[in-house]
């Protein structure tokens, strides 16, 4: 059964970057294959990642909806679950280290739900396959009370460095007690702080009850290789960010 990093936080605070620089995290470290997931329709972890994307769940659940109404023939005559399945397969993006699966958005008047309900089903069935899955959600909390996120070993809160961010990151781990889901480990980052907000912001956090695993500094390096649309997973090893990001996951459990 794979190890499941899973991500929350509002929009923009930086769980799309970190990721991919988890997926990056578990290739030096662990040097074994990762899964990473795509849970956004406003897919861009490709990008982060560096890789190009073919296909998504979304467009394929309409490519298969397409076959059953229009009665086409199935090749070798499959059964709709098992040519969903070899879609699924198919579908994923294969890179040095990792794939990644996508979910896109149903095309036409499909409903979010039902592509959501098939990346947990193929997250769930292809957990078994890796030993590490990094799932990068859509912002807001919806998605962990649609429960989306299914099993996760490591739930990373992300907030802006703000103090607004600080109250989302607060009330998310609210509704993680609330809803009883199963997460083992749960991490509140503070990325993208400067220099002189970091101490204020640990205090504010320190008020809300809330526990900082770590803060990651604003890296302008993350900064310049978004700004030439080159991927953020090959940032420079010395980087500011990923040094801290990566002091942070080594002082969770991570097996
Ligand atoms: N530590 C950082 N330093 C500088 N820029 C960052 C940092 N973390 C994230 N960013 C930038 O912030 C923006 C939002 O990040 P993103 O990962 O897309 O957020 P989210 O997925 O939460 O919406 C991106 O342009 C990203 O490059
Ligand atoms: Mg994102």
């Amino acid at each position: 059964m794979a190890f499941i990093f899973a991500f929350a936080g509002k929009g923009g605070t930086g769980k799309t970057t970190l990721a991919g620089l988890t997926v990056r995290y578990i290739i030096e470290k662990k040097r074994l294959p990762v899964l990473a997931v795509d849970a956004d329709a406003n897919n861009c972890l490709n990008e982060v990642l560096g890789v190009d994307v073919h296909t998504t769940i979304g467009s394929l659940r309409e490519d298969s909806l397409n076959i059953i109404r229009g009665g086409d023939e199935r090749p070798g005559g499959m059964s709709m679950e098992q040519l969903f399945d070899y879609q699924v397969q198919q579908s994923l993006v294969e890179s040095r280290g990792f794939d990644l699966m996508v979910m896109g958005r149903p095309e036409g008047a499909g409903c979010y739900c039902a592509a959501n309900n098939v990346i947990r089903k193929y997250t769930d069935k292809l957990s078994a396959t890796y030993p590490y899955v990094v799932i990068d959600n859509e912002a807001g909390m919806e998605h962990l009370s649609r429960r989306t996120t299914h099993k996760v070993d490591i739930l990373l809160i992300i907030s802006d460095p703000t103090v607004r961010g600080i109250r989302t990151a607060k009330r998310i781990e609210m509704l993680v007690d609330e809803l009883h889901l199963e997460i083992e480990q749960r991490a509140v980052i503070i990325n993208r702080a400067t220099q002189g907000q970091s101490s204020v912001l640990r205090k504010h956090a320190e008020e809300e009850g809330l526990q900082v695993a770590g803060v990651i500094p604003h890296d302008p390096e993350i900064a310049y290789l978004d700004l030439q649309g080159n991927p953020v997973f090959q940032i420079s090893h010395d980087a500011e960010a990923l040094r801290s990001f990566f002091s942070i996951v080594d002082s969770l459990h991570v097996p």
